[in-house]
Parts: C-alpha cells; sequence; structure tokens
C-alpha cells in the first residue's frame, strides 16, 4: 500500500484475546502499525480529552491524585436505549465485550495513567498499556466476588428470542502500582436504565480529622466529578459554610464548569474529531494493538468464569438502576454510587 494510506478499525476488534490477534495479524500483513487507527469513539468526546488536559496542564492535581488522597474512582455509563435494531450484534457480544473492554478501560487509563513525557501517540499510549497491565486480574471465583451481570426484563422480547446475554455489567477493579495500590475502580455501564448519562467519579478521602466539633452538618468527602454526557463538564464538590450568623454549618458546594457556559464553541461529535485525526495523521486518540490485546487479555477470564459457572444475568426492569446486586460492589467497601 502507499506510504500515505491509513485504514481505519471500529470495534468490535474481535471477540476476545485470540480473535483480535487475528483481525489484527491481518490487517498487519498490509499495514504499518503507523497507519492503523482503531477507534474509540469516547476518545474523542470533548470531556474525557479535557481529563488528559486538566490533569497534565494544572498543577493543583497531580499531588493528590493517588492512594494517599483518592478514596475510589466510578465509571459509570448508563443509557436509557436498549439494543435499538442492533440485536444481533449485541446479542453475540454483551456489555463487557460492547462497553467495558474498550471504552470504560479507556477511561480509566486516563484517570489512572502516569504523566507521560509529552501528549502524544506513543507517550500516551504506552502510559495507558501500563496501567491496563497493572490491573489486578479478575480470575475464578474473585469473578464471582467482583462482578455483577445483568439483563433487562424485556431484552428476550426486544431481540425476538430468550438470551442470556448480558446489558448489564458493573465491576471492582483494582490497579496494582505504586499510586493507586488499594484504591477500588468501580465500574458499570447498562442499557434501558433510568438514565442516560456518563460520569467519572474520583471520589477523594476524609479530612484527617474533624476540626468542626460545634458545627451543624458533616463534612462530605471532597469530589471530582467528570460529566461526559449530557451537558458536559466537571464539577469539583466542596464542603463550605452556610452563610449566616450563630456557628459555623457545614454544607456541601460545588464549582462548576459547564462548557456550555464556558465556551461559545459548540462541542464537536467525537468521530468529527477523530475522523479529522485520522486525517492529520494523529494517533495519540487511537488504540494501539498491544491496547487492545492488554485489554483483551483483563476481560477474558472474566467472560470465562462467566461461562464456566453458566451465570445466569440478574434481571432488572427498564428504567431503574440496573440490579439491585450492584450496589453491593461498592458497599462491600463502605461505598455508595453517585447518582
Ligand atoms: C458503542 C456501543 O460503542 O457505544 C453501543 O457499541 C453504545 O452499544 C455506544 O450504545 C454508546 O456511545 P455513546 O457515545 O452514545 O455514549
Amino acid at each position: 500500500v502507499e506510504e500515505t494510506s491509513r485504514i481505519v478499525l471500529e470495534k468490535p476488534i474481535g471477540s476476545d484475546l485470540a480473535s483480535s490477534r487475528v483481525v489484527n495479524d491481518a490487517v498487519g500483513r498490509v499495514f504499518e502499525e503507523r497507519q492503523i487507527f482503531r477507534i474509540d469513539h469516547y476518545l474523542g468526546k470533548e470531556s474525557v480529552q479535557n481529563l488528559l488536559v486538566t490533569r497534565f496542564a494544572n498543577v493543583f492535581l497531580e499531588p493528590i491524585w493517588n492512594s494517599r488522597w483518592i478514596d475510589h474512582v466510578q465509571i459509570t455509563v448508563s443509557e436509557k436505549l436498549g439494543v435499538a435494531g442492533r440485536g444481533e450484534y449485541y446479542d453475540r457480544s454483551g456489555a463487557l465485550r460492547d462497553m467495558v473492554q474498550n471504552h470504560l478501560l479507556q477511561m480509566l487509563c486516563l484517570v489512572a495513567m502516569e504523566p507521560p513525557t509529552y501528549v502524544g501517540g506513543d507517550p500516551v499510549r504506552d502510559e495507558k498499556l501500563k496501567v491496563l497491565r497493572a490491573l489486578v486480574p479478575l480470575a475464578g471465583s474473585d469473578v464471582d466476588r467482583n462482578t455483577v451481570r445483568g439483563q433487562y426484563t424485556t431484552y428476550g422480547e426486544e431481540i425476538g428470542r430468550p438470551s442470556t446475554t448480558e446489558t448489564f455489567v458493573a465491576l471492582r477493579a483494582e490497579v496494582q502500582n505504586w499510586r493507586w495500590a488499594g484504591v477500588p475502580f468501580y465500574l458499570r455501564t447498562g442499557k434501558r436504565l433510568a438514565r442516560q448519562e456518563s460520569t467519572i467519579e474520583v471520589v477523594f478521602k476524609e479530612p484527617p480529622h474533624t476540626m468542626f466539633p460545634h458545627s451543624e452538618g458533616v463534612a462530605t468527602p471532597n469530589r471530582l466529578t467528570i460529566r461526559m454526557q449530557p451537558d458536559e463538564g466537571m464539577q469539583l464538590h466542596l464542603t463550605a459554610k452556610h452563610p449566616g450568623p450563630g456557628g459555623i454549618r457545614l454544607h456541601p458546594a460545588s464549582l462548576d464548569l459547564s462548557y456550555a457556559d464556558a465556551f461559545d464553541e459548540r462541542s464537536p461529535d467525537a468521530y468529527e474529531r477523530l475522523l479529522l485525526d485520522v486525517m492529520r495523521g494523529i494517533p495519540t486518540l487511537f488504540m494501539r494493538r498491544d491496547e487492545v490485546e492488554a485489554a483483551w487479555a483483563w476481560v477474558e477470564p472474566i467472560l470465562e468464569q462467566w461461562e464456566r459457572t453458566a451465570v445466569e444475568p440478574v434481571r432488572y426492569h427498564p428504567g431503574t438502576d440496573g440490579p439491585a446486586a450492584a450496589a453491593l460492589l461498592p458497599a462491600r467497601d463502605g461505598h455508595t454510587w453517585q447518582e
């Protein structure tokens, strides 16, 4: 092929590690890695790219962005829609392959990665790869303990046959490295849920001791919310003093950055940005082969254990927050999902 030729791959890139290698080998026989652009459209979202800028173009977060000050992280992609005419594909895939292997793990990488030497193709992808490789493997009984599979009750009706494919998954992951050891990362995603909403919640630790013995109200832990949709933006949740005489009253308040308010420009669609980058030959927001394969390598033992134990998905009603069992994952550690 021509030196300037490029190829764009959209997921699914395989359905497990072996089949993703088959795809990557086949494409790799014709194109060099630098000509291959594997899209994860979440990386094209403004708020997801802004996470890189917020972390690495500012100083205030970096000193506290670690297990000493961060209690846990939650990543939620909640969809109101069902499988909307894609049943044929979706039923062979399920939520773990469709969303977690790619979008949710990519977001986890951007939260957890070390600062790259500069924000460019290989430095960013090298750091994301290290995160994927540092994920504590979930296999065997760890899968039973740390994952929840769900299916909405009208799914079979929607696709026209009974099925055990999951339309919801929640899981608890850990990144075993110096920065993150001991910090749970809770991930969840599902279809036909109550909300159409994608967020990353970084929940900080409590202050070391209570300094306001006679105050009313309680200090709630700081929390950084990155809202990917709707209404892209960021909120930093603080405890503030409620105005007025007569003692200290602690009250939750937030610093709010809404893209729509802060900037006049419209946010481009993720694919607009990504396809332009393909034409410009900028690989930063695309997945390198080793990343895709590392993500499959982590996901695969979960799929295997589900298959081995033939665990049926827990049914949940459309328009709810998914199976109640999903609440138990954070609850076991004394946490709750942020709604
Ligand atoms: C796709 C999945 O990759 O992402 C779909 O295949 C899902 O099942 C979609 O609905 C969600 O993307 P977004 O940008 O609408 O959150």
